[in-house]
């Protein structure tokens, strides 16, 4: 079975990941490279239902294992009807955020700890990414930059949360060197593509000319 390349996107509220996506789409048209780009939550119709659920500001009653269950509820119809196919062809898969995601917040923000690894086996069901851009920027100065939107219900959670998730992407990094590449985000948005694009460029070359069309 031809296999292609699942790249993700992560980092917290306000990190940047957004402008470098743009960047990165930017790339990959230029390439010509059989790419899709998507996202979690969401990425199918189920799954953008479950994300206006999730990040409802007026949600406020639900519980932190409700809310886990329903990203990996979201995530396991995108892996089904999204992501899996894709990459059963041989396409490049985009995806803004994935599992590390839940881990980072619903397993340390929210404390759940090692359920959430358990819930998400079942619901990525073998699919992992083979490479992880993480935008690394302080969750203080990621606060700052997102004071000008409204925030959902994720984002308002207070400092405590979000210095907890980013802590638990720095400790995600350090075990995953391999699959983790980190990256800088308190920096110059250009200096930033830059790094990434070099990056892309070596992965790309790795995956030859099976993956142009
Ligand atoms: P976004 O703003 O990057 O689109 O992500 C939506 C919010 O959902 C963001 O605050 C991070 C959060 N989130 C989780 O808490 N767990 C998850 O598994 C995912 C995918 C996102």
């Amino acid at each position: 079975m031809s296999k292609g390349l699942f790249i993700t996107v992560e980092g917290g509220d306000g990190s940047g990941k957004t402008t470098q996506l743009g960047y990165m789409k930017e790339f990959f048209a230029e390439r010509s490279v059989d790419v899709i780009f998507t996202r979690e939550p969401g990425g199918t119709a189920i799954g953008e239902k479950i994300r206006d659920m999730i990040l409802d500001p007026k949600n406020r009653e639900m519980g932190g294992m409700t809310e886990a269950l329903l990203y990996a509820a979201a995530r396991s119809q995108h892996v089904l009807q999204v992501i899996g196919p894709a990459l059963a062809e041989g396409k490049v898969v985009v995806c803004d955020r994935f599992v590390d995601s839940s881990i980072v917040y619903q397993g340390a923000g929210r404390g759940l700890g090692k359920a959430v690894s358990v819930i998400n086996d079942y619901a990525v069901d073998g699919v992992m990414p083979d490479v992880t851009f993480l935008f690394k920027l302080d969750p203080d100065e990621g606060r700052k930059r997102l004071r000008q939107k409204e925030p959902d219900r994720i984002e308002s959670e207070d400092r405590d949360f979000h210095r907890k998730v980013y802590d638990a992407y720095l400790d995600l990094e350090r075990s995953h060197p391999h699959r983790i590449i980190g990256i800088d985000g308190n920096r110059d948005p250009e200096e930033i593509r830059v790094e990434m694009i070099s990056y892309l460029d070596r992965l790309l070359d790795g995956y030859s000319e099976a993956l142009v069309k």
